[in-house]
């Protein structure tokens, strides 16, 4: 059988994913390294690891490009893939908020019209939206969210909080959570059928570790 292939996302969970995986016995020292390769190999325990941007981590999981991946609670909320998630990881944890400048923080949004929101989150910030009864054109962004209301682009925005800095040194406050996350497990649902004993042997040792740490 082919080696186990694992998706793991650059960014802020990687870290905290690669010290996971360590403990678990895997090989990370080439991704630690700072290595460009973006398929990196570990012979001795027959696994390779992907090293992909978060939303593409649930992609190549759920098309069956990698069996298994390490990903944000927050980009499943708003990809809604057809994956298997058994496992929740005791990293990453954050919040996704609504925010706006400093100046406006006493606004009544509820009355506010032709607002304009900017988000990495569209799909979690519409859903929110239409359960409140509020309306707001979302303008989707990539990353640098907290700039929009400063340069005029939104009122609001949505985007992730763990520390609060950047909202703090951006000028803004929160109004609102919207949801929690934390980082996760995911698997293609073929490749638990088909790898059934090696998959579930991979949750059963993260559950383990998870475990120990916990106590
Ligand atoms: C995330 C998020 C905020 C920041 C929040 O950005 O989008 O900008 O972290 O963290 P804090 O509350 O600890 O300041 P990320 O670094 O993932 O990059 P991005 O700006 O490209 O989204």
């Amino acid at each position: 059988m082919s080696a186990l292939t694992i998706a793991l996302p650059k960014g802020r969970l990687l870290n905290p994913a690669l010290d996971v995986l360590d403990t678990l016995g895997y090989d990370m020292a080439e991704i630690r390294g700072g290595t460009r390769k973006l398929i990196v190999e570990d012979n001795k325990n027959h696994a390779r690891f992907l090293l992909l941007k978060p939303f593409d981590v649930v992609t190549f999981v759920e098309y069956g490009a990698a069996d298994v991946g390490i990903v944000g609670q927050d980009v499943l909320l708003e990809q809604e893939s057809d994956v298997f998630e058994p496992l929740a990881l005791p990293f990453g944890f954050c919040r996704i908020v609504l925010a706006t400048r400093r100046e406006r923080a006493q606004t009544n949004w509820r009355l506010a019209t032709s607002l304009r929101l900017a988000s990495k989150y569209p799909r979690i910030t519409r859903k929110f939206f239409i359960e409140r009864g509020w309306s707001a054109e979302i303008i989707p962004l990539h990353g640098s969210v907290e700039i929009a209301p400063a340069l005029g682009l939104s009122d609001l925005l949505v985007d992730i909080v763990d520390t609060g800095r950047t909202l703090k040194e951006n000028g803004l406050v929160e109004i609102e959570t919207l949801c929690h996350s934390q980082a996760a497990l995911i698997v293609n649902r073929a490749s638990h059928a088909l790898r059934f004993q090696e998959i579930g042997a991979l949750i059963a040792r993260l559950n383990q570790v998870i475990k120990e740490q916990g106590d």
